[in-house]
């Protein structure tokens, strides 16, 4: 059997990616990889076991160690509903620093390949079309404006009863797009036959539709 069709979205943090790919996956019946919760699983371990976040090797050993369960919304990391967690602030921060490092990212990439069923896949990241289903029939590079990214971000932690300070979220942001984009090993970057798209003034079901469309037109070849 060839292998299941994947829609790779790649864009940087607060894009809108999440949000994207579970609305076209549940329009298809595909499944949806969130590959930014591998790396904040394996920031979350390392802050519980107090490991250093420039020790590759350590941070690598997480990451082959911890054992991982993807369930309808529950992210299970060792039999614990580790879903809430890992979406603190503090944990996204570190694990743009855990995800620089090559090994970490080798301990992860078969993992994020055995999401690949059919129907298919819907995976969101930074580096899905470029390194980890560099074969997808659709990429897509999802894009914002850092202002509106932020301001979306405000929102949602406002809603979830966190005290946030909007230009301390700016500058947080900055930051880890910088180091997304700037690190050596698989840099958030569109890949060369990506579609690029952006969100900046668009509602979530004009995104939703337009990569709908893409994909209707790619797999109609
Ligand atoms: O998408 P997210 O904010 O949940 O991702 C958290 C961090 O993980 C992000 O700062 C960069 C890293 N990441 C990555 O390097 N490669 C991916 N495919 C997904 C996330």
């Amino acid at each position: 059997m060839p292998l299941a069709p994947v829609i790779a979205i790649d864009g940087p943090t607060a894009s809108g990616k999440g949000t994207i790919a579970h609305a076209v996956a549940r329009e298809l019946g595909f499944g949806c990889l969130d590959s930014g919760a591998l790396y904040r699983v394996v920031a979350l371990q390392a802050l519980r076991r107090k490991v250093d976040p420039g020790d590759a090797p350590a941070l690598a050993q997480l990451a082959r160690d911890a054992r991982l369960r993807f369930d309808s919304g529950r992210v299970e990391l060792d039999g614990e509903d580790v879903a809430g967690a890992i979406r603190a602030e503090e944990v996204g921060r570190l694990a743009s620093r855990v995800a620089a490092h090559g090994p970490v990212r080798d301990a992860l990439l078969q993992l994020q390949r055995s999401f690949r069923r059919w129907p298919g896949l819907v995976a969101d990241g930074r580096d899905m079309g470029t390194v980890v289903f560099a074969d997808a029939c659709l990429k897509v590079f999802l894009t914002a404006s850092v202002e509106e990214r932020a301001g979306r971000r405000f929102k949602q932690l406002k809603e979830k009863g966190y005290s946030v300070n909007l230009a301390a979220l700016l500058l947080d942001l900055r930051e880890r797009d910088e180091r997304d984009r700037t690190r050596a090993v698989a840099p958030l970057v569109a890949a060369e036959d990506a579609w690029q798209l952006d969100a900046t003034n668009l509602t979530i079901d004009e995104v939703v539709a337009q990569v709908l469309a893409w994909y209707g037109a790619v797999s109609e070849h």
